[in-house]
């Protein structure tokens, strides 16, 4: 695929087909990952591939607790440029991958690693920003040139969910899970990403509430 189509595609994907996923293939999307920028080049990170049901059930439990205290609370859209009927269809969308997470062929959890990072210097929000966003959109671009649907989700690790995951995937205490990424070839078609329009958000030079065009 042409690189710019996968940018402007690669929407988030949440109904999957049954069929696994080839092991070279879940490789390949960790290597891109894996390639992925961090500070200094500290590449605090680890990547765990979960295809074990009794795993995913388990996983998919702490989903579950946190979509649907999320569902409960967040029904209204609180972006302007989405309308409510959109946002029925991003809930329903992010509900059945709720009933359905156990079954997906392969979780990835990507994972940062404390110990790595000088003391002090970064803690549970620095590592999710530094660390791993960054690898992790590598993932989401590569899963989207190779057809794989996926999205980055974070509901599972809310609360206590980040320790009881830890102790689900057997991680020390230094090894954080960050981003939960369900993997599966998608039921639906890839589509054009809608975002707000770029000259709300894109400044030349100075800030400016309206930038001049
Ligand atoms: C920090 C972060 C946390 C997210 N957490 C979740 C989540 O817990 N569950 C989920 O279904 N999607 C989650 N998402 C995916 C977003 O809902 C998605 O990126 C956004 O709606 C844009 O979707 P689009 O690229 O299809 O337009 C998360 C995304 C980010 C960046």
């Amino acid at each position: 695929m042409e690189f710019f189509d996968v940018i402007q595609t690669a929407r988030a994907m949440r109904r999957y087909k049954p069929d696994p996923i080839p092991e070279d293939v879940l490789v390949q999307l960790i290597e891109a990952a894996h390639l992925g920028p961090s500070g200094s080049n500290r590449q605090s990170r680890h990547w765990i591939v979960v295809r074990d049901p009794e795993v995913k059930q388990q996983l998919a439990d702490l989903n579950r607790a946190g979509v649907s205290a999320y569902l409960e609370h967040n029904r209204e859209s609180a972006n302007p440029h989405v309308d409510q009927g959109r946002r029925e269809r991003f809930l329903a969308a992010v509900e059945h991958q709720m009933n359905h997470m156990h079954e997906v062929p392969a979780i990835v959890i990507a994972c940062a690693d404390l110990a790595r990072a000088p003391q002090g210097t970064f803690g549970e929000g620095a590592a999710a920003a530094t660390e791993v966003w960054g690898a992790v959109q590598n993932l989401l671009l590569a899963a989207r040139a190779l057809e794989v649907g996926s999205v980055p989700t974070t509901l599972a690790f809310v609360g206590d969910g980040r320790e009881q995951a830890q102790a689900v995937l057997g991680l020390p205490a230094h090894i954080l899970p960050m981003v939960l990424i369900p993997l599966g070839w998608p039921t639906g078609n890839f589509g054009p990403i809608r975002r707000r329009p770029l000259d709300e958000v894109l400044h030349w030079d100075r800030y400016a509430e309206q930038s001049a065009t």
